[in-house]
């Protein structure tokens, strides 16, 4: 073989690899049919998502959850929410389980507006599509 050839050969094989690796990345970004939540690259997400994560920030909820959402004081969001029903994630942050040390927040106004972001933020979270630390919104 020349040596054209042998780069040729290379640089398809290359090419092959990246098209296969972009093909994996894309499949695994897109959140499944249904999902709350948008998002691409990991962390560029939707308007009602970025919102449902300031409020986490503003809230800290990671003083007690942890900033990757994967637990301390309180549990790992990231496993909760694969079981969690919306409804009941709704009644556990507004009404808190006090005996237990999660605090309510139903006096927030953000929680109150953001709720829904918020279980959309976790759920994306929870399914790996969403990446830990900041968000950017979606163009
Ligand atoms: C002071 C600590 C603390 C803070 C702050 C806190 N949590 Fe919690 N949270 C807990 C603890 C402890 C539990 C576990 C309660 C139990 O055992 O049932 C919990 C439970 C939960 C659950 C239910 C998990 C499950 O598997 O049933 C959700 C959802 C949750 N927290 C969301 C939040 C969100 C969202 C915020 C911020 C708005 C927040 N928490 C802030 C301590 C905290």
């Amino acid at each position: 073989m020349s040596s054209l050839k042998v780069r040729v050969a290379k640089w398809s094989i290359g090419f092959l690899a990246l098209s296969i690796a972009a093909v994996c990345t894309s499949a695994n970004d897109a959140p499944a049919a249904g999902a709350p939540y948008q998002v691409k690259e990991g962390n560029k997400v939707d308007e009602k998502t970025l919102m449902g994560w300031k409020t986490w920030r503003a809230l800290a909820c990671e003083r007690c959850h942890g900033a990757q959402q994967e637990g301390l004081v309180g549990p790992s969001l990231v496993e909760s929410l694969k079981k969690l029903s919306k409804e009941d994630f709704h009644t556990t942050i507004m009404n808190g389980r006090p005996e237990k040390g999660m605090p309510p927040f139903n006096a927030s106004k953000m929680v109150n507006d953001n709720w829904e972001g918020l279980y959309a933020y976790l759920k994306g979270r929870s399914d790996g599509k969403i990446q830990p630390g900041h968000l950017y919104p979606m163009d």
